[in-house]
């Protein structure tokens, strides 16, 4: 623990852990790039000064950042790495794009609060095996997490899904009274020992059958705790708006601030709708507090769900338990090859997942540089051909969508990967390059940086991302070598300051 004393007592001495020299620094909250020093002592920012004022320090280590960039490191806002933290601390796909800090927990699935009665539903799935849900309370996971010692950071949401499949005999059904009760104890102990919220995933098969009502009654326990509601929304395709509506009304009914997941217009039908979706937004945000994630990809990526399967757009299938040779290949290609339909096709492949090519630019150019919106991967770090999101998400947004594209400054896409990421959801000292923060960094080269990953070969770590650091710990370097120091440094994230709360 460094306490306050410990704080003034780096920042007084001329002698720091870290030294990170004339760099460009973008802070995170959206000011201008200005040439400086930042000193590090026991994993926090002691120093930030202009160029040469801290000349007389010394360092254990200097780090010459010359022609770089040094701002926050990057957080991402919605992953399923849950248990991968744990079981792959070192989190390569996520450190390699200057990501020091992940939120699990997302779109109603969770490792914990879990006790599994066989193997996880769909689309649970997603985050491991069977055996790699052992965290019957949050208090257990957070330990677990701590024990592992992941290379970042870590806060966590509770699934609704998860709650739902812990309580119930079945998951095609409302739940009733003394289930949901059940669920709101769990849910309230999560959130003593730290949860950040509720997450649903109201779209699937386990929890379509959820009403609005169950989930309003489930978020209870939220406000008084600070926390907050995220939502993969109940449709992405034609009744977007409506089910857009049930989200606000159950962050009201909570009042709670609402998260809507990889906000998207999804299905060709869908495309063009963007504008109406935000203005939806805006229209609520009058009297709420409403944010989305998004990711910066024309594609999707989950289990493949029957209800998504289509003729008017590219689906590729990336694992399949049946037909795991299958993987990679076109839907199309193998109904082709099987002389099906691609319906019954995609009932012979599941349990499996797929990649859907079923978003059109302009939406995603709409949605990626609307204030509202921070940067989530939803990368599915177990898809033995991952959805590129998982490597490239964020070294995408700085090159493909800021410096290419000149969708925004890069000064805004730091700030909608970092600065406003950890104010949405209550990260308190981080997200920011302050003195007294936390020191998660990351140094890049804003004319180099780009996502290396693709549809064909996914598990490329980014061009451009030269050094990160997690809590003051040097645990990336780039360049030529592209790999993780050894030096993992990352820890449970506690919800922070209490999110605004509505009256
Ligand atoms: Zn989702
Ligand atoms: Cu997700």
């Amino acid at each position: 623990m460094t306490t306050d004393a410990d704080k003034l007592n780096a920042s007084n001495s001329n002698s720091c852990d870290t030294l990170i020299r004339n760099v460009s620094l973008i802070d995170g909250s959206g000011a201008a790039p200005f040439n400086a020093d930042v000193a590090i002592a026991n994993g926090r920012i002691v120093k930030i000064a202009a160029v040469g004022e801290i000349a007389g320090w010394t360092a254990t280590f200097e780090c010459d950042g010359s022609g770089k960039v040094l701002s926050p490191g990057f957080i991402d806002v919605h992953t399923h790495d849950d248990t991968n933290v744990i079981r792959q601390p070192e989190m390569l796909p996520k450190l390699s794009q200057g990501v020091t800090t992940v939120v699990v927990g997302n779109c109603g699935i969770s490792a914990s609060p879990v006790s599994l009665q066989g193997a996880p539903p769909d689309p649970m799935n997603l985050l491991g095996e069977a055996e790699d849900f052992s965290y019957p309370t949050f208090a257990s996971y957070v330990a677990a997490v701590n024990l592992a010692r992941p290379s970042i950071n870590v806060a966590a949401l509770v699934g609704h899904t998860a709650l739902r499949n812990n309580q119930m005999d079945r998951l095609d059904r409302a739940a009733t009274d003394e289930e949901i009760a059940a669920m709101c104890a769990q849910l309230i102990e999560a959130l003593a020992n730290g949860a950040l919220g509720l997450s649903t995933g109201l779209a699937y098969g386990n929890a379509i059958s959820a009403p609005t009502s169950e989930v309003m009654a489930l978020a209870a326990p939220l406000a008084a705790a600070g926390g907050l509601y995220a939502t993969h929304l109940r449709s992405e395709f034609a009744d977007i708006l409506i089910a857009m509506d049930e989200a606000f009304r159950i962050g009201k009914h909570a009042r709670v601030p609402v998260v809507i997941s990889h906000l998207k217009c999804a299905g060709v039908d869908n495309w063009g709708r963007s504008g109406e979706v935000l203005a939806a937004l805006e229209q609520a945000q009058r009297y709420q507090p409403i944010g989305c994630d998004c990711y910066p990809y024309t594609a999707s990526s989950s289990t493949l769900d029957l209800k998504q399967v289509t003729d008017t757009f590219d689906i590729q299938v990336t694992w399949s338990e049946p037909h795991p040779e299958m993987g990679g290949k076109l839907l199309a290609a193998i109904a082709a090859e099987w002389n099906l339909d691609l319906f019954e096709t995609a009932k012979r492949l599941q349990p499996a997942g797929a990649v859907y090519h079923g978003m059109h630019d302009d939406d995603v150019n709409r949605i990626l540089s609307h204030p509202a919106t921070v940067v989530g991967s939803d990368g599915l770090p177990n898809d033995p051909l991952p959805h590129p999101r998982l490597w490239g998400a964020f070294p995408r947004v700085l090159g493909y969508y800021s410096r290419e594209k000149k969708l925004f400054p890069l000064t805004v896409a730091i700030n909608k990967m970092t600065g406003l990421s950890a104010e949405r959801f209550g990260l308190t000292e981080r997200g920011l390059v302050r003195e007294g923060y936390w020191a998660d960094l990351v140094l890049f080269d804003a004319e180099t940086v780009r996502d290396a990953a693709t549809f064909t070969d996914p598990m490329q770590p980014a061009h451009g991302i030269e050094a990160v650091w997690v809590n003051g710990v040097l645990s990336y370097r780039g360049g030529a070598e592209k790999a993780a120091t050894g030096d993992r440094a990352g820890r449970f994230l506690a919800r922070g300051r209490p999110l605004p709360v509505m009256a």
